[in-house]
């Protein structure tokens, strides 16, 4: 059974487009070439359609942080999934604990996204993960399995959509605070998520859908985490900023993780 790996770059809120095309610029040749990691960058909004321009003739993919859960109307300041790929995303982010926290998004809607999203040909990077007090509580397994199973809900895991739903777990606690969920606790939770997908689906589906670790990802954690079974990739935020960081990451995925 293989999976290709996945280096996914959450850049939130920042970069300009002229920032983001100086990103590109920056990448070494070998990077933008690589093809048995699968590099998804998920861009501030407003820099999508400088980089579809610059990504062409790169293996470079492109994806973006949101999408509404209708195809078009009276929804002002939202954004459809067919902009999306209008715009050349491939991929869309989906459920990030920021977007639950700060903008309610919760598992209904975090469901219709998805659900959306596949049915209009973007691939979802769902998200999942427990809070610091959540986890000191204990019991937070059966949250994170939750939300996985509610922003499924509905979804009818077609042949094609195996290689295409990425679930990511990011424990809320990892994200930008520099402590990385060690390997090895990671793995388990991504391994618990792996058998829900088999309860819900078939051992065949769970085992062709990536699973992605999220939360304070650097180069130099990355290569005990793509060595473990269940870690297929990762989703970065902070270290994919910088193009040296985010070069190092792919190159150590593809030295490491097959
Ligand atoms: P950091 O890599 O900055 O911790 O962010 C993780 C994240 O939220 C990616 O979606």
């Amino acid at each position: 059974m293989s999976r290709k790996p996945m280096m996914a770059g959450n850049w939130k809120m920042q970069k300009t487009h002229h920032e983001a095309l100086a990103f590109v610029e920056a990448l070494p040749a070998q990077t933008r070439q690589e093809d048995s990691v699968d590099m998804v960058i998920c861009a501030p909004f407003t820099a999508l359609t400088s980089l579809q321009h610059a990504f062409k003739g790169s293996r470079l993919q492109l994806g973006a942080q949101n999408m509404y859960f209708e195809e078009a109307g009276a929804y002002t300041g939202e954004i459809a999934p067919g902009m999306l790929l209008a715009a050349g995303c491939s991929h869309v982010i989906i459920g990030h604990s920021e977007r639950r926290e700060y903008f309610q998004e919760n598992d209904v809607i975090v469901n219709r996204k998805v659900a959306l999203a596949l049915k209009s040909g973007l691939n979802p990077i769902l998200c999942c993960g427990e809070s610091l007090s959540e986890r000191e509580a204990g019991g937070f397994e059966a949250k994170i399995l939750s939300q996985v199973e509610l922003g499924l809900q509905g979804v009818q895991m077609i042949p094609s959509y195996t290689e295409r739903v990425v679930i990511a777990y990011e424990p809320i606690w990892a994200i930008g605070t520099g402590k990385t969920c060690d390997e090895i606790e990671a793995n388990r939770i991504l391994g618990l998520i792996r058998d829900h997908l088999a309860r819900l689906y078939s051992q065949d589906v769970a085992n062709k859908i990536r699973l992605l670790y999220g939360g304070s990802v650097k180069p130099s954690t990355i290569e005990a985490q793509i060595q473990m079974p269940h870690i297929d990739g990762a989703l970065v935020g902070g270290a994919s900023l910088e193009p040296g960081s985010y070069a190092d990451l792919v190159r150590l995925t593809q030295q490491f993780g097959l």
